[in-house]
């Protein structure tokens, strides 16, 4: 890709979340794996993928340890490298997002919103995300297809955790479903429009928001799907990090096991 004649884009990397599913006892982001934070996988990541002009992190408001790293990392950044900004994360994954948004540089005309939790995403989803920017569309998700046969229900409980049986409601074509993952990407102007209409959610409709693309869906701009990647699970349960590990001691390296 021709990084100089791309407009100039910033990377949200929203990384502000508990991590209680995790069951680790601190935020999601300090966990270790291989040895390192899941933030500093995903910083790696999204440099190496050379497509951000700026990087922004969201964190725990108040969490010295991981500001430290950022820090630690902005110092091995060499000239020409992005620059890298931090703020304070919000109650909700939008309040995180939007905090992040109102200090991008001014010129910014591309945003990807990226979740620390997907650690591994490979580089070739971020540049297959700007490219179709680049050609013009508003809004871009990666995707995978969907295994599983997926049915609604009448939920007895929010969390997908249920152990009391529960009605089902109906079947969905899995032809037509995909399992969205991040980095998304949008056209700044587009996605803080979105935002402004997500600002005055309380807080169970702001947790009904799990991803930017949705509030951009309810302007009825077109939203554009590419191919993610298996390796770009979300670290969400011990299971998730389990993979994870393997994916990283692989005989092939995790870089290489795209599909
Ligand atoms: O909890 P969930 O799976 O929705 O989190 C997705 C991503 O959003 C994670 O990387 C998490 O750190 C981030 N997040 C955030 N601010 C919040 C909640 C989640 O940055 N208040």
């Amino acid at each position: 890709m021709d990084t100089a004649t791309t407009p100039a884009t910033a990377v949200i990397l929203v990384a502000a979340g508990s991590g209680q599913r995790l069951g680790y006892g601190m935020p999601k982001a300090r966990v270790p794996l291989g040895g390192e934070p899941i933030l500093m996988h995903a910083l790696r990541g999204i440099v190496a993928s050379g497509v951000a002009s700026q990087v922004c992190v969201a964190l725990p408001e108040g969490d010295g340890v991981l500001r430290a790293l950022c820090d630690d990392f902005r110092t091995e950044l060499v000239d020409g490298g992005p620059l890298l900004t931090l703020v304070d994360g919000g109650a909700s994954r939008a309040d995180s997002v939007r905090a992040a948004m109102a200090v991008l540089e001014p010129g910014t005309q591309a945003v990807l919103v990226h979740d620390a939790a997907r650690a591994l995403t490979p580089e070739s989803v971020f540049q297959r995300v700007v490219e179709a920017l680049a050609a013009g569309a508003k809004a871009v998700i990666p995707v995978i297809p969907v295994v599983d046969t997926v049915k609604t229900v009448q939920p007895t409980t929010g969390d997908g955790a249920a152990i009391a049986p529960e009605l089902v409601t109906g079947t969905a074509h899995r032809e037509t479903l995909r399992a969205v993952q991040t980095p998304q990407g949008f056209d700044l102007a587009t996605l803080r429009r979105a935002h402004e209409g997500a600002a005055g959610f309380d807080a169970s409709e702001a947790a009904a928001v799990t991803d930017d693309a949705m509030l951009v869906e309810r302007l009825g701009v077109p939203v554009h799907a590419v191919r993610g990647a298996s390796q770009s699970l979300k670290i969400t349960t011990p299971l998730d990090l389990i993979i994870a590990e393997g994916l990283l001691e692989g005989p092939l390296g995790v870089r290489w096991v795209e599909g």
